[in-house]
């Protein structure tokens, strides 16, 4: 990856990135979150007025460009800071970068190994998003490493990146910004997909806006304690949404919000999710056995329509994981859990 070193063995990269992201991003949200509502407002009102058709106060938009951009905008200002921001082609690399790798990934499973070398390379476009973004950061990453590394004006990824390098042999420059590309690439696709299916949920059910407003509006105004906390339907609409569409769904539908309304399109695709790829021969307890090279799926959406876990399971329920009396006991959005797995599993889920 333009001289940048990925390894195949997982510790191989370090683990600072489980810090950074796990401990110090989640610590650091209060403080960011000025700047990501400002962010999304501004976004959000750019994106409706770039050009889409509008009929009588109605304006046509297509939907999963839109949220990748938001997605784009709001992760580029955690990662990297305000720096950055007003260059276009870096920006259109941040999109470009994840999209090339994913699509370079599928087309190489089926291309003879003799060829990969020459179809990466082309279906990459040379690596030509993957250079701009380290001619972008690498600078940037240099200048603040001279600088205090813990230098408390900056918040983001960036920064703790750099702040959290181990202090006997520090991390080189390439090495944070192949990481942190490493870690964007993973924070582009499911977010936009989640928020993708939450709007759609959201037209679908438009009795749920006035109340979410309302939550939301009491919440902010309510001073004491983190307001995300309080707001409880959010969470449960949020998180019926990602049940009712796990987002590793196998594809997204074309469809623009001017159509409205209609089914929910995401109903009959299909999701498997946490693949891992057996690298030995492996029996599991209940004496099911995978053979060397077997991939093993969790199968998100048949857990996730179980009506014996969640009555009228295919019908879409916002108040569903509200249980005022009993808050505490119901899991949120955000906990790891085996019996809700969006996140993954175990100790590897973030
Ligand atoms: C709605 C949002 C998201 C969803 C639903 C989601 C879901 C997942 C899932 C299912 C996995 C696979 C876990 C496994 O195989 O056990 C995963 C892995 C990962 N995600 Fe996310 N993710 C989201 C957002 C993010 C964001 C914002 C970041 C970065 C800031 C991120 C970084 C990663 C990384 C680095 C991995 C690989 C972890 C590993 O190899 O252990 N994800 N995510």
């Amino acid at each position: 990856m333009d001289g940048l070193i990925v390894h195949d063995v997982r510790n191989a990269n370090g683990s600072i990135h489980f810090r950074v992201v796990g401990s110090l991003l989640r610590s650091h949200l209060p403080n960011l979150h000025p700047g990501i509502h400002q962010t999304v407002v501004d976004t959000f009102a750019s994106e409706l007025m770039s050009g889409g058709k509008t009929f009588n106060e109605w304006t046509s938009v297509r939907i999963f460009p839109m949220v990748k951009n938001l997605i784009r905008t709001t992760n580029s200002l955690v990662f990297f800071g305000k720096d950055l921001t007003n260059d276009a082609e870096y920006l259109k690399a941040l999109l470009q970068y994840p999209e090339d790798v994913v699509s370079t990934s599928e087309v190489l499973r089926f291309t003879p190994t003799f060829l990969a070398p020459v179809v990466a390379s082309i279906m990459m476009r040379r690596g030509r998003a993957v250079k701009h973004l380290v001619k972008s950061l690498l600078p940037v990453v240099e200048q603040r490493m001279k600088r205090n590394s813990q230098d408390s004006e900056q918040m983001d990824i960036f920064q703790w990146m750099i702040g959290s390098s181990p202090k006997k042999s520090p991390w080189l420059a390439t090495k944070i910004v192949q990481v942190t590309l490493g870690l964007w690439f993973g924070s582009i696709h499911q977010p936009a997909m989640a928020i993708v299916y939450a709007l759609y949920d959201l037209c679908q059910h438009p009795q749920y806006i006035e109340a979410l407003r309302e939550e939301m509006t009491r919440c902010e105004e309510n001073k004491t304690g983190d307001p995300f906390e309080e707001m409880v339907l959010l969470d449960s609409f949020l998180k019926e949404s990602a049940r009712f569409s796990p987002s590793d769904s196998r594809e997204l539908p074309k469809l623009r919000l001017a159509k409205l309304p209609f089914e929910n399109p995401s109903i009959d695709t299909v999701s498997v999710s946490l693949r891992r790829k057996a690298i030995a021969p492996y029996t599991f307890t209940d004496g099911l056995s995978v053979k060397f090279g077997d991939v093993a799926c969790v199968p998100m959406r048949a857990m996730m329509r179980d009506e014996s876990k969640y009555p009228n399971a295919r019908t879409f329920d916002g108040y569903r994981f509200v249980t005022d009396s009993q808050r505490d006991s119901v899991a949120k959005l955000t906990d790891v859990e085996t019996k809700f797995p969006i996140w993954g599993y175990g100790r590897r889920a973030w």
